[in-house]
């Protein structure tokens, strides 16, 4: 995998005939650090609002650093081209970043666990911090969820974004969920987020606990009103259909079925103040490895 990602970062640099660019960066007098931020990506209006509010709060905290930023996801990227937005792939990115000169790039998931999407683009970085000539360093920052300490830290802050709870109410919460092992930071999570609130029950779409068990939890703690809230960086396509769609098998329509009733709330993670703070902290810490000043 990762001799496929180096042989597709080098044709890169052939096939975008910027052979300079391999060449150009190392030798510049002063560096020019750059930021790149790597989402799943979004076509929803709501998502992009997540987007905007991250992009802000990290300008913010690394003033005067450019900041740039790839969608992982090919079909979020093709739907978008079609309507004249072009926003590249994390290759095509930094590919871009070196042709323009940056010596020092510090990229930043927007992931929430370290499952695939994480993985590859470990592998993007590495293979670009292989290549001869090319930048004098990259680094990446970790995800929400990566080392044990996220985990209370993550329970804490999602907590403070959450409504207060009257008696008979409960917190319903979907992350994503793969069949990666790093599916289990969300049982983790749910133990943080039960030592200090036993109403919020963090269910996946795609992984496991399901909504099966969320339902389950839900009844045992006789709770008759749920807020249905994503725990993904948007409140997008998941959000709107799996989670709050009006269809019998969303979330709404299943806990709506069993008696319970539904309010949601379409709010990413990443328009929540306290829990993009982690993930700043994160691209802090991988920034201060880029060793400048
Ligand atoms: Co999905």
């Amino acid at each position: 995998m990762l001799k496929k990602c180096l042989v597709l970062v080098l044709g890169l640099c052939l096939f975008v005939g910027v052979s300079s660019i391999c060449f150009a960066s190392k030798h510049k007098h002063s560096p020019k650090p750059g930021i790149l931020l790597v989402a799943f990506g979004t076509s929803y209006p709501d998502g992009k609002r997540a987007y905007s509010f991250f992009e802000k709060e990290v300008k913010k905290a690394f003033p005067g650093i450019e900041v740039r930023w790839a969608y992982t996801s090919s079909i979020i990227r093709h739907k978008l081209a079609k309507e004249g937005k072009n926003i590249p792939s994390p290759v095509k990115a930094l590919a871009q970043m070196m042709s323009d000169g940056f010596t020092h790039v510090a990229v930043q998931s927007l992931h929430t666990i370290p499952g695939e999407e994480y993985e590859y683009l470990e592998q993007v970085v590495e293979g670009f911090s292989v290549m001869p000539k090319g930048f004098t360093k990259i680094v990446l920052g970790t995800p929400l969820l990566y080392s044990v300490h996220d985990i209370p830290k993550v329970a804490d802050a999602l907590l403070k974004n959450l409504p207060s709870l009257k008696k008979g109410w409960g917190i319903a919460l979907m992350g994503h969920g793969t069949g990666h092992r790093a599916n289990s930071y969300y049982a983790a999570l749910q133990y943080a987020l039960w030592l200090k609130n036993k109403k919020v029950f963090l269910g996946t779409v795609e992984g496991w606990p399901t909504i099966r068990e969320v339902r389950q939890e839900l009844k045992q703690h006789k709770i008759k009103d749920v807020y249905l809230m994503p725990f993904m960086s948007v409140a997008g396509d998941h959000a709107h259909n799996d989670l709050a769609g009006d269809e019998s098998d969303s979330w709404k329509g299943i806990l709506s079925k069993a008696g319970f009733k539904c309010h949601p709330i379409l709010k990413g993670t990443g328009e929540m103040k306290e829990i993009v703070e982690i993930w700043i902290e994160h691209l802090k810490h991988a920034y201060a490895k880029l060793g400048l000043k």
